[in-house]
């Protein structure tokens, strides 16, 4: 995969020291149409299978100090490429040319500004091509340069940092200390564009050559007669990963959506209707919300729902993936028969994923996976049980870049830009034991407060929004007459990353309007409490 990407496309290679803002770095590249990949710090050069046209080393939270400091391999100075050092990164680069990195006595973080030094020399000055003589740049570190490397020059300098950018005399070595790749640096972009510049990319990296090409993949991965299989969720990664591998093989793809029974109101008759009508896939709903709500009875403890939901939805799709394979092993028999055969029948050998890249990153990253705070369900233990070959067609990806795809595909705005549902559904929304009385009534104050936040023009300004039906009794009064009912918590959280939250400050009159509708139209709730906790110390959701 990553060699037919990088013979199609000049490519970047980013090298991961673990900073908070690396993926950014990946972003500021696709921006300007340049395809790049991110890679732990410690690949060795020797065994990279593609040749990069320029190389950026990322920050990292660590010192140069650190016993276990992460280290580049030095051969990557020697691969005759550009090579751009961000903060860390730029202390890797001196540490490898016989510069000295000190601690400094605080902790630089924030604003500051940059005086651009002309060098007169086109090279050197080339990465501050078009900046004027002062730039606002965004600092975040510890330790900084105290000397310049050998054979280098400073190519700008603030109050506090002599060697705040520098650039090797005659090879095209950058490095800088601040962050280029955060919006903070409203420079970035432009550093970013000189630097590609100076690697002497194509920049031809678009959407709809990423889609043509993606499509070509499939086809000459699955070949004339192979089939696909692919568990959709409703959401728009698995939307767009089915609409690809439709485009792709048409009806050699088939795609299973699973009922869970804890879905949002309508979702599978939505999903159905968009994908199958409107799009073609072929896809099969598996109503299985029997089986699922039967398991989950008197289930409270969220991480044996959430196990329970993972291992009921691997059963029921392997059972569905038999049948669909057993059938067309009789479409092939048949096609054998009539002498047919190589036109219509072929098997089920590959298993869509809609893995997308910062799962990637997680993954590769150096200093492994982070702590276990949920066991999030997804379909990856499918994979060794069913030996089928895995396709990840957005595996490069990044979700607002799937987000655009799906709209080039054609998938409608309102499922494009949904926000995330969880796996295990509104079993993790309801507090108490899920039945399914329980799971209907969340659903409507659920469509209700949805509806609500749409009509009022702030879904798109929420990350994710739900309700919540809490295990408790509260006294009301409606009618005239005393409820002893239950109690419905809204959550919106804004976030970029979903691993840091703060809750989406409403307007007061929405929230009265949200009330006002769930408290009437929804038999069962006589109160509704507003979320008010960001994350840490809370999680999005609430099990
Ligand atoms: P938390 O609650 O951990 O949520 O702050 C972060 C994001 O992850 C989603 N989430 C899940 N997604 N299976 C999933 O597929 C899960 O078990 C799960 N738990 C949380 C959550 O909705 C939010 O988007």
């Amino acid at each position: 995969m990553a060699q037919e990407i990088h013979s199609q496309y000049d490519s970047i290679l980013i090298l991961d020291f673990g900073s908070q803002y690396s993926h950014l770095i990946t972003r500021r590249c696709r921006e300007l149409n340049v395809y790049c990949e991110m890679l732990p710090c410690t690949q060795k050069i020797a065994d990279l299978d593609w040749s990069p046209k320029g190389v950026i080393l990322s920050g990292s939270p660590y010192s140069v100090y650190d016993d276990v400091a992460p280290r580049v391999d030095p051969a990557v100075f020697s691969m005759g490429v550009p090579v751009l050092g961000i903060c860390y990164g730029l202390q890797e680069i001196a540490w490898n040319h016989g510069g000295s990195v000190d601690p400094h006595d605080h902790r630089e973080y924030g604003h500051a500004n940059v005086q651009v030094v002309k060098t007169g020399d086109a090279h050197m000055d080339a990465l501050f091509e078009g900046l004027g003589s002062e730039a606002t740049v965004w600092m975040s570190h510890g330790d900084q340069l105290s000397r310049l490397p050998n054979d280098f020059e400073v190519i700008g300098h603030t109050a506090t940092a002599p060697y705040a950018a520098i650039a090797h005399k005659s090879k095209p070595f950058y490095g800088i200390q601040f962050h280029a790749e955060v919006t903070h640096t409203p420079c970035g972009p432009q550093l970013f564009e000189n630097f590609i510049k100076v690697c002497g990319c194509r920049r031809d990296w678009t959407m709809e050559t990423f889609i043509d090409k993606e499509v070509a993949r499939i086809r000459e991965l699955v070949g004339p007669r192979g089939r696909v299989i692919g568990a959709i969720s409703g959401g728009v990664d698995s939307s767009v990963a089915a609409r690809i591998m439709h485009e792709a093989i048409g009806e050699r793809f088939h795609a299973v959506m699973v009922d869970n029974g804890v879905l949002r109101m309508d979702e599978a008759k939505q999903v159905h209707e968009m994908l199958s009508t409107h799009l073609g896939v072929n896809l099969t709903v598996v109503d299985a919300s029997d089986l699922f709500l039967s398991r989950l009875a008197d289930v409270e403890d969220p991480e044996r729902k959430r196990k329970i939901i993972g291992n009921t939805f691997i059963e029921v799709f392997e059972k569905e993936a038999e049948r669909l394979e057993a059938e067309a092993e009789a479409q092939e028999a048949a096609a054998a028969r009539e002498g047919r055969a190589g036109e219509t029948a072929g098997k089920y050998e590959f298993l869509l994923q809609g893995t997308l890249y910062p799962d990637v990153i997680e993954s590769i990253s150096f200093k492994g996976p982070s702590a276990t705070i949920k066991t999030h369900h997804n379909v990856g233990g499918l994979l060794e049980n069913m030996k089928l070959k895995l396709i990840e067609p957005l595996r490069e990806l990044f979700k607002d870049e799937v987000r655009a795809l799906g709209r080039l595909l054609g998938i409608p705005a309102h499922l494009v830009n949904r926000h995330p549902f969880p796996g295990p559904g509104l079993a993790i929304r309801i507090l108490g034991p899920v039945t399914r009385p329980q799971v209907e009534l969340l659903q409507k104050a659920d469509k209700i407060y949805i509806e609500e936040i749409v009509r009022a023009g702030v879904y798109d300004e929420i990350s994710q929004a739900f309700a919540v039906l809490l295990p408790v009794r509260a006294v009301g009064v409606q009618g005239d007459k005393r409820t002893y009912d239950q109690v419905i918590a809204l959550r919106a959280a804004k976030t970029t990353d979903f691993m840091t939250a703060t809750w989406y400050p409403f307007d007061y009159e929405l929230l009265a309007r949200i009330s006002n509708r769930i408290t009437n139209e929804v038999s069962g709730v006589n109160r509704v409490v507003l979320d008010v906790s960001s994350k840490p110390p809370a999680t999005i959701e609430w099990l």
